[in-house]
């Protein structure tokens, strides 16, 4: 496995981030809030095969105790390539001694549980979008 790992927003194509977030089925947001919070987050990963970018994700945090992952995802046709998982260890590269959070997308948490999630007893949303993310099943 040759991909190439960018850990910046430098010269990244920003329609391309929303389209593989929209290829991967996860929630889209236009193009300038997607780089508003890519360019906000803690740490970020783009992964490349040659100029194809195949996976991306972020986490934001505090960068002392406390962090939050989202976005990660991978184009359909690499996924099950073990590129999240490669993802996800960028970023925990950049959170050591760090807790992380996050909510999974329905139906993907044993890819968490098998990267060293467990689930939570008490976690708490206030989403802006109540009704959306309950359709969808994040919340009862
Ligand atoms: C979820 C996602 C990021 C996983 O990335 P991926 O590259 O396909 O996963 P990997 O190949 O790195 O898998 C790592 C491990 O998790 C397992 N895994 C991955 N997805 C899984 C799933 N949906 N259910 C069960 N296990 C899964 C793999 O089998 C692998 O296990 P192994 O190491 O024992 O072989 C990717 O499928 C994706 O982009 N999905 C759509 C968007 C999404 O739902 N993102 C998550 C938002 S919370």
């Amino acid at each position: 496995m040759q991909y190439q790992i960018q850990k910046s927003c430098e010269n990244i194509d920003w329609q391309a981030v929303c389209r593989l977030l929209q290829e991967a089925g996860l929630a889209t947001y236009p193009i300038d809030l997607t780089r508003k919070a890519f360019d906000n987050s803690y740490c970020v990963v783009f992964v490349f095969d040659n100029n194809l970018l195949i996976g991306v994700g972020r986490a934001i945090s505090d960068g002392a105790y406390q962090a939050a992952i989202y976005d990660i995802a991978v184009l359909p046709t690499y996924q099950g390539k073990k590129v999240g998982r490669l993802i996800v260890d960028e970023i925990h590269k950049a959170l050591q001694k760090i807790n992380i959070i996050l909510y999974a997308s329905p139906g993907k948490e044993p890819f968490y549980s098998k990267i060293g999630y467990c689930k939570m007893l008490t976690g708490m949303a206030r989403f802006s979008n109540e009704s959306a993310m309950r359709e969808k099943g994040f919340i009862d």
